[in-house]
């Protein structure tokens, strides 16, 4: 049975350089959305910008070019470090598109109809950095800068009406916001009497959004603009079919820091909507970068298109997707990159490849081995590696990709030392046919692992599938023929030195 898979990462600010930690979210959404695909399920992977806002209409004015044109101007370095990060994104949705402009209209009538909407004025502070209104407390934190007395008619979406709704929700669907720690977060910030939220921008001050469709002197603000991204491109009010099979969606991924918008403000607005509401919300933690926050000021920003011009896509896919414990935070070095990549890419996977190619080649013409008697050593990798598949399916629904990962190199690493204790080239000397069946076994766990690895590093993985000459994806144990021809190739990781160059034989 072919289930929908519907994956979101969140609509990345289009004025912002894209950094590691916009890479992170977006290559988590493909892994999630190829294992899906792997499996047979009908996958709907969406990723895009948030075109709309104050800081995008100063950045265009500054430039002295029409918003419209600049947000078109700057699109590209997304859409185009997710295609030199191997994303096989669905759809990309930008803010500024025609199909969204209406979603947003016509869901804002909608929560207008419901009653749900109602005009008030407003005095407060006003932070032209943060672009909202800020309390009297943070006023005098001294922490916001450009803070003015602004007094302003605005719209507000009555959130607080659905507050109890909310938390017995919550409390109803344990699966609906994690890790769990997030959760009670949320759970903890709604004990608090909830707020209603300010949906609009008079034109007069801010005209760079969607216009509200029941007063033309407004545009709608932030993240009621935002959020209606997820439905917008899953079909809303335009295709009913399509709408149908992928709303709800499965998960959307978000980091830690807009945790309340999409666990508070998002639900409410469905709820006002009358739509279900997503199956899960996951909140990731942040990179930092040697311990400290990454911030244009402090210069730390990682590039990832550098990482990725210098090393290859996937090692640095492996290293985000092996580093960090999902859910928490983890911290870039350059030292755990190259950590990484050597011990378990070079020496564990790499390895692999070149010791059973190359014994392969030495005393079977290439020719892929008959998988003669199994011993009990042979017995047990087999094992290991056929039950692998299930192992790695239940801890990527778990969302424990790291987890599943370390599996497979678990794998790879026993594969290489079943090699080192059964040596098959002593054998191959006295014993062909079981210098063969310990080299078929070894060669048919680099399979397994291969497919299994696919997602996360779906060019190095398919260049292993291609060497061995395997046809197909089954992660299950014996699809390997016996008498394929390995194709001769380099070594899959090549070493790195300290400084992470590589290293050259001389
Ligand atoms: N436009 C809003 C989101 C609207 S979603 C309806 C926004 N955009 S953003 O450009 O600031 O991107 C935020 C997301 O980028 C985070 O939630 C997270 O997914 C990712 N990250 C940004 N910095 C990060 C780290 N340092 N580490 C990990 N991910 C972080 O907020």
């Amino acid at each position: 049975m072919k289930t929908p898979f519907y994956v979101t990462t969140p609509i990345y600010y289009v004025n912002d350089n894209p950094h590691i930690g916009h890479a992170y979210t977006t290559i988590l959404a493909d892994v999630l959305a190829r294992y899906h695909r792997n499996e047979g399920d009908e996958v709907f992977f969406l990723t895009g910008l948030d075109e709309h806002g104050q800081k995008v209409q100063q950045a265009a004015q500054k430039r002295g070019v029409p918003e419209q044109q600049h947000c078109d101007e700057l699109a590209p370095r997304f859409s185009d470090l997710w295609k030199k990060l191997e994303i096989q994104n669905d759809d990309f949705i930008r803010t500024t598109e025609p199909r969204h402009i209406k979603a947003v209209q016509a869901a804002l009538q909608k929560v207008y109809d419901a009653g749900d909407v109602y005009t008030d004025e407003y005095e407060g502070w006003y932070s032209v950095a943060e672009e909202r209104f800020i309390t009297d407390t943070e006023k005098d934190s001294g922490h916001f800068r450009d803070v003015k007395k602004l007094k302003e008619r605005n719209y507000f979406f009555k959130m607080s009406k659905y507050q109890q709704k909310l938390i017995d929700y919550i409390n109803a669907h344990p699966e609906f916001i994690q890790p769990e720690h997030r959760k009670n977060e949320v759970l903890g910030f709604l004990r608090q009497p909830l707020g209603d939220l300010c949906i609009s921008r008079p034109k007069s001050r801010m005209g760079w959004g969607i216009e509200i469709p029941f007063d033309k002197e407004y545009v709608t603000y932030v993240w009621f603009d935002a959020l209606i991204n997820y439905i917008t491109a899953s079909g809303y009010l335009v295709d009913e079919k399509e709408f149908k099979k992928w709303w709800p969606a499965s998960v959307h991924l978000i980091g830690k820091d807009i945790l309340t918008t999409h666990a508070v403000y998002w639900p409410t607005m469905l709820f006002s909507l009358g739509l279900p509401l997503p199956k899960t919300i996951f909140a990731h933690g942040w990179w930092l970068i040697g311990e400290t926050k990454m911030s244009k000021s402090l210069g730390n920003v990682v590039d990832p298109l550098s990482l990725v011009d210098q090393y290859g896509v996937d090692p640095v896919r492996y290293y985000l997707m092996r580093e960090m414990v999902l859910g928490q935070d983890a911290n870039f070095t350059m030292e755990s990159f190259i950590k990484r990549y050597n011990s378990d890419l070079a020496n564990d996977f790499g390895n692999l490849l070149n010791r059973v190619s190359g014994l392969i080649g030495k005393y079977f013409d290439g020719c892929v081995p008959k998988e003669g008697q199994a011993w009990a050593p042979d017995k047990e990798i087999r094992k290991v590696a056929d039950g692998l598949a299930k192992n790695i399916e239940e801890l990527i629904n778990g969302m424990r990709v790291h987890e599943a990962l370390e599996q497979v190199l678990v794998l790879i690493r026993n594969t290489n030392v079943y090699m080192e204790h059964q040596a098959p080239w002593k054998e191959a000397k006295e014993n062909l046919e079981r210098a063969g069946t310990i080299l078929y076994t070894a060669t048919e766990a680099l399979r397994v692992s291969a497919i299994l690895l696919l997602p996360v590093m779906p060019a190095k993985a398919n260049t292993v599938l291609e060497i061995l000459g395997a046809v197909g994806t089954e992660p299950c144990w014996g699809q390997l023929k016996a008498g394929a021809k390995l194709q001769s190739h380099d070594a899959l990781f090549p070493r790195l030195d300290a400084e992470g160059k590589v290293i050259t034989k001389s």
